[in-house]
């Protein structure tokens, strides 16, 4: 499968088109910086140079710069150390992040309580994503987080380009069975993946998050981003998981396909270890009220 994304029903797409102004997925400075760092000549300066424009990125990459991650004996105080120490590739998905979230927390929504349960349920599936990436060893360095906090990017879209339909269509029950797609296209005319895929593509998001986006739900597909779109989907569903029940309680990862996804890609361990994963998943990952604060972006 491609990330060819299939376009939505013309009436979603206009509603979102008319609304471009609030739902720029990427601010000037950050478009301009993520160009940047695609160039194997750009030096630290230059890219510093244009991230000062935005004093809200340029403190976020400061103090992420200086956070117990990265912090070597002394400090960083200027922007060019700081993208120094964490390199152009953190820089990039620190951009893409932070751009996202403070995308999703200014939607203009009907309904404030669907943005507030769809960016928790965001934000826990994108430290799961982190989690599972560290403790297997899978070598993502930030992608991961982002890809976990777009996945469901879609939904929040339809609420915005559908809102009579949408509660119809998405009843946020995160109660994931096989209907809940079949449901938004037979409503809508499209599912929550398709169409965030579509508006990622749009918006010129790297490929490796539009498929995220676009395959979270079909994690067996074989595509270059498979990995990838492994991990969202078995965050996604233990995330999903702890949305309904708030504890691990009966929690079978055996239902996971995500998880079997990855022990397919060489990845077991998630089945393996499953009580020790999970144990700590679901006391420590996910509970912590850092999920409940909307300070990200
Ligand atoms: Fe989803
Ligand atoms: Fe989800």
């Amino acid at each position: 499968m491609t990330v060819e994304t299939c376009s939505p029903p013309d009436k979603l797409k206009q509603a979102l088109l008319k609304r471009s102004d609030e739902l720029s997925m990427l601010p000037a400075v950050a478009s301009e910086a993520l160009e940047l760092a695609q160039d194997p000549e750009c030096v630290a300066a230059e890219f510093a140079g244009v991230i000062e424009r935005d004093v809200k990125l340029a403190t976020e990459i400061l103090s992420m710069s200086n956070s117990v991650y990265f912090a070597a004996s002394s400090p960083v105080a200027s922007l060019r150390q700081a993208v120094v120490r964490l390199g152009l590739k953190q820089c990039r998905n620190l951009i893409l992040t932070s751009s996202a979230a403070s995308l999703m927390k200014s939607m203009p929504l009907e309904q404030e309580w669907v943005r507030e349960v769809i960016w928790q349920h965001s934000f826990r599936t994108a430290k799961v994503c982190s989690y599972l990436n560290k403790s297997m060893r899978m070598g993502f360095e930030g992608e991961e987080f982002t890809a976990g906090l777009l996945h469901d990017f879609g939904r929040l879209l339809l609420a915005v380009a559908a809102p009579e339909s949408f509660s119809k269509a998405d009843s946020l029950s995160f109660d994931e069975g096989g209907e809940c797609l079949s449901r938004e296209n037979e409503i809508l005319g499209i599912d929550h993946c398709a169409f965030g895929a579509w508006f990622a593509s749009h918006n010129g998001l790297p490929r490796s998050l539009v498929a995220a986006i676009e395959l979270h739900h079909l994690p067996e597909t074989h595509h270059p981003n498979e990995k990838l779109i492994a991990l969202v989907s078995a965050a996604d569903s233990i995330a999903n998981h702890f949305q309904r029940f708030e504890e691990a309680g009966d929690y079978d990862v055996g239902l996971n396909r995500g998880a079997h996804a990855l022990a397919k890609l060489g990845h077991p361990q998630l089945l393996k270890d499953v009580d020790s994963m999970v144990e700590k998943i679901f006391g420590e990952v996910l509970n912590d009220s850092e999920c409940d604060e909307t300070d990200l972006g």
